[in-house]
């Protein structure tokens, strides 16, 4: 599913777009057997951030020019810049890809390159202790979130009322994406909590 506006390109395919520029994006979670106030099961960490222009996004790569090398050696080199960790610490590989999409916007054409990583929850606190000793931290990165994967009992609370923020380019998209392909929640789940976010 594609927001209007982006069309899914496989990445071979993105390669040969002309000038467009290809940014990549990064989806962090692991699992959580925490369960908030004692009853409500957590399920999954998984990280976003809040820009600096209040829009809701993945921690990004930066504009990678495949002349440099390959779009995870980009990735890799820029997100030490929000996330302040060193590929020791998190290493995107060919097999993190997840998705590509192009859209053409009024100042620039764009492939939005997508990522999802799976580590443990003790792997992604040090990350979220890291992204706060980042470059970016403050400025072009306002402070890393967890994403509530649960909907409260009054229907609303949590991923219904998360999925009402203002997101960056397709990153709503890219993140429900990925809870179903990756089967965080169930179809029944997810479609519930988007049914509700559109209700308010
Ligand atoms: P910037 O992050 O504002 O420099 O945006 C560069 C390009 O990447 C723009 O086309 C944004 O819409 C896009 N972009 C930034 N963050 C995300 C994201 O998390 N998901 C998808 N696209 C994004």
């Amino acid at each position: 599913m594609a927001e209007p506006g982006y069309r899914a390109v496989s990445r071979r395919e993105s390669r040969s777009l002309s000038g467009y520029k290809h940014a990549c994006h990064l989806m962090v979670y692991g699992p959580d057997p925490g369960k908030l106030f004692g009853k409500i099961p957590l399920r999954y960490a998984l990280l976003m951030q809040m820009r600096f222009d209040g829009k809701i996004g993945f921690p990004r790569g930066g504009f990678v020019d495949l002349r440099d090398g390959t779009l995870e050696d980009g990735l890799n080199r820029e997100l030490s810049e929000e996330l302040g960790c060193d590929p020791t610490m998190l290493c995107i590989t060919e097999s993190d890809y997840a998705s590509s999409h192009a859209t053409e916007g009024p100042a620039q054409k764009v492939v939005a390159h997508f990522y999802t990583k799976k580590i443990s929850l003790e792997e992604l606190h040090k990350v979220e202790l890291s992204a706060v000793q980042a470059k970016d931290h403050g400025r072009e990165v306002m402070g890393i979130i967890r994403v509530p994967l649960y909907t409260l009992r009054d229907g609303f609370g949590g991923l219904p009322a998360f999925l009402t923020n203002t997101f960056i380019g397709n990153a709503k998209e890219q993140l429900i994406s990925a809870l179903r392909t990756l089967r965080l929640l169930s179809e029944a789940e997810l479609q519930a909590a988007i049914s509700a976010s559109r209700v308010g």
